[in-house]
């Protein structure tokens, strides 16, 4: 050993304190396992409260707020101009940040859970080094890899450095510029888009594929495009990006679509074209583990490793790269170690895009299904026809539910409206517990309440919606 070096022991390592890690390590030490997170963030919660979900939605809350004030005045009601106090904004999202870090914090200490602020790399199966911290080495039992992701980077000779910001430099909020190109119409840049839209910024979004947030239905994403248009100054899909250079008056931006050049100029340019999972420089190389092709930690349904005693959790582990579908991989994990018999087992994971209006769905969409060949029902409920929706002004919506057409089993459900990420936990329900149609249509929902489409669209299945025209 060498002089200075401290040896600590744990049954348990849980690497990184984001919300599979730090779920997975409050669960085990709940169920009586000694357990030690190590993060290089002295703030647990990872990227998803650090830089990610929370701050983002702190955001987005105050950009609805103005959106929602300047459509007042189809209430007849009058607002003026908003005055954006930037520093202020920037603190209050920084409260946020820092309340939940803290109650994360918190509820560690009141588990006993050592926290240790440092970077690890495995040096085999049963021990870590540990950088920049007191203890220099920690030594495990059972070990949790849940690193999770980084932003993906555009080559140096596409974007240069110094030409682009990336989601966490766009939430830190240093000014609203002017003008903003987004690079990549996923999650990201469509919500960070709609926040610095509603601030002020004139955005525009350039997207490869052929059309933004390719990842859900078409028929979903239709009411937020509609929105997206009006907001944004331009939403360039099937664009190819040719190049970034910082001149004097901005970053110059040099695409083509359908063949043609064009050329712009940008105060500030975003890039959101995804996120890679964190498994360099972790000591994998020591173990048994391997990644495959996609980077991803293989595992089991246990989310068990190449070596038995090393689980990988979250966004290493494979897609989606959600922060609640990590946590849920963080219970079976932590109840395996405990000796239970668990596993990830799950029917359908929600996606949601939390822009206004919002975009979720869950389960089996119907393009995978297209694709797969796979008959299916479905039955659809726009929100024209939802009383609540029309009461708040935003009738602009749909929701859909899939079902098997011989069971009548819910196999999909998706949803675009105001709250769309809060009514779809409902569907994740439904499939997880094998209901039925029958089941959601059956189901008294509240009136007036934007829930009931999910009810309307269920009963569409069979062709008689209440409120759908015949
Ligand atoms: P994304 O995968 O959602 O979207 C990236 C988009 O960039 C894709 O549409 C892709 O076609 C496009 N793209 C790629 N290269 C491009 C290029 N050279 N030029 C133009 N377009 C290009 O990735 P995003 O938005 O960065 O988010 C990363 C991940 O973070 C998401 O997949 C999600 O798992 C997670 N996330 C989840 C959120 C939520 O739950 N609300 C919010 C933000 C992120």
């Amino acid at each position: 050993m060498v002089v200075g070096e401290l040896t600590e022991e744990t049954q348990l390592l849980v690497i990184g304190g984001g919300p599979g890690g730090y779920v997975a390590a409050f669960h085990a030490a709940d169920l009586g396992v000694q357990t030690m997170i190590v993060d290089d963030s002295p703030l647990l919660g990872g990227v998803c409260l650090r830089e990610g979900c929370i701050p983002s939605k702190a955001l987005l809350h105050v950009a609805h707020l103005i959106e929602s004030a300047g459509e007042a005045s189809h209430f007849g009601i009058g607002f003026n101009a908003p005055k954006i106090d930037v520093d202020k904004l920037r603190s209050w999202k920084q409260s946020v940040v820092d309340k939940l870090c803290g109650g994360v914090k918190t509820l560690a200490g009141k588990r006993g859970v050592r926290v240790i602020t440092g970077r690890a790399t495995l040096e085999n199966n049963k021990s870590a080094r540990i950088h920049g911290a007191e203890v220099s080495r920690v030594k495990f039992k059972q070990c949790i890899i849940a690193t999770g992701s980084s932003i993906k980077r555009l080559p140096e000779s596409l974007v240069p450095k110094d030409c682009c910001i990336d989601s966490t430099g766009a939430l830190e909020l240093k000014d609203i510029p002017k003008s903003l190109l987004v690079i990549g119409g996923g999650y990201i840049g469509l919500e960070l888009g709609q926040v610095y839209a509603a601030l002020g910024s004139k955005v525009t979004v350039i997207e490869a594929l052929d059309r933004i947030l390719a990842g859900c239905d078409e028929d979903l994403a239709r009411p937020l495009i509609a929105r997206l248009k009006k907001q944004f100054a331009a939403i360039h899909t099937g664009a190819k990006l040719e190049g970034c250079t910082q001149t004097s008056r901005g970053v110059e931006v040099k695409f083509s679509k359908g063949g043609e050049a064009h050329k712009e100029v940008f105060e500030k340019v975003l890039v959101s074209v995804g996120r890679s999972p964190n498994t360099r420089d972790i000591g994998l190389e020591n173990t048994q583990i391997k990644v495959n092709d996609r980077g991803f930690i293989a595992v089991d349904a246990q989310r068990r490793t190449a070596e038995k005693n090393i689980f990988a959790i979250g966004d290493v582990a494979g897609d989606p790269m959600l922060a609640h579908k990590a946590s849920r991989e963080g219970i079976v994990a932590a109840e395996v170690i405990a000796g239970k018999n668990s596993a990830y087992d799950v029917r359908a994971v929600p996606a949601v895009v939390y822009t206004s209006p919002e975009v979720a769905w869950c389960g089996l969409t119907e393009s995978e299904a297209k694709q797969a060949g796979k008959e299916i029902k479905v039955g659809k409920f726009g929100w024209g026809a939802s009383g609540r929706a029309i009461a708040m002004g935003r009738p602009e919506g749909l929701t859909k539910v899939i079902a098997d057409p011989k069971t009548n089993r819910v196999l999909g459900v998706g949803i675009c409206g105001e709250h769309a990420g809060d009514l779809i936990a409902e569907a994740v329900l439904a499939i997880e517990m094998g209901a039925t149609a029958e089941d959601l249509a059956m189901t008294i929902h509240p009136h007036p309440a934007t829930s009931e489409t999910i009810m309307e669209a269920a009963e569409s299945v069979f062709g008689h919606a209440i409120h759908a025209m015949k």
